[in-house]
């Protein structure tokens, strides 16, 4: 099949529909139970590769924005894409997990199991991963960020406790 490329050349290959944007939020709209209206007609689009810092005083609703992008919070107007995935949709949530992750402003309340290996299986075991794969995984991420050693260490004497530069427990 021929056609017309972008750059305005005529190819023969066959042409690709433009990928979507990693992250695309259309007049988005949150208002807090309370009735508090945290967000208001926020429309941004995110390409693969991007990064973007989001910038505002305290309340500015950062946050708030940042909880919508894996479904923790549900716009109550506009629309949140990832990757082409509606998030209002059960299954498109499931698989936007996957790809979303969220790390919240206060580690206590994203560290809570009792040991630092069950704190970073945690993710993996609810993807529902076989338990082999999950300790390849806590491994993998332990080593990553030179924390090798610390699996049996209590959370609450280290990550939260030393946020950086950790070494391993004496055994
Ligand atoms: N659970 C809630 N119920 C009602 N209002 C809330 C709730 N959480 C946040 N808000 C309000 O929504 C607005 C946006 O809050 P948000 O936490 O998203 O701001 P932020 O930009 O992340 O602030 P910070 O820089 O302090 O982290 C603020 O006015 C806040 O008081
Ligand atoms: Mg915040």
């Amino acid at each position: 099949m021929s056609g017309v490329r972008s750059d305005g050349g005529v190819g023969t290959e066959q042409e690709h529909p433009p990928a979507p944007a990693v992250i695309e939020l259309d007049d988005l709209g949150f208002s807090y139970p309370d009735g508090h209206r945290a967000l208001e007609g926020i429309t941004l689009r995110i390409e693969a590769g991007e990064r973007v810092a989001i910038l505002g005083p305290n309340g500015a609703g950062k946050s708030t924005l940042c909880l919508h992008l894996n479904g923790i919070l549900e716009a109550t107007e506009g629309t949140v894409s990832v990757c082409g995935l509606p998030i209002f949709r059960a299954d498109d949530v499931k698989e936007i997990r996957r790809r979303v992750g969220v790390v919240f402003q206060d580690p206590d309340d994203m560290l809570f199991m009792p040991t630092v290996e069950a704190d970073v299986a945690f993710g993996p075991s609810n993807l529902g991963l076989p338990e082999e794969e999950v300790r390849a995984r806590v491994e993998r991420a332990l080593l990553a960020v030179g924390m090798g050693g610390w699996e049996a260490a209590p959370r609450t004497t280290s990550p939260s406790g030393r946020k950086s530069g950790p070494q391993p427990p004496r055994s």
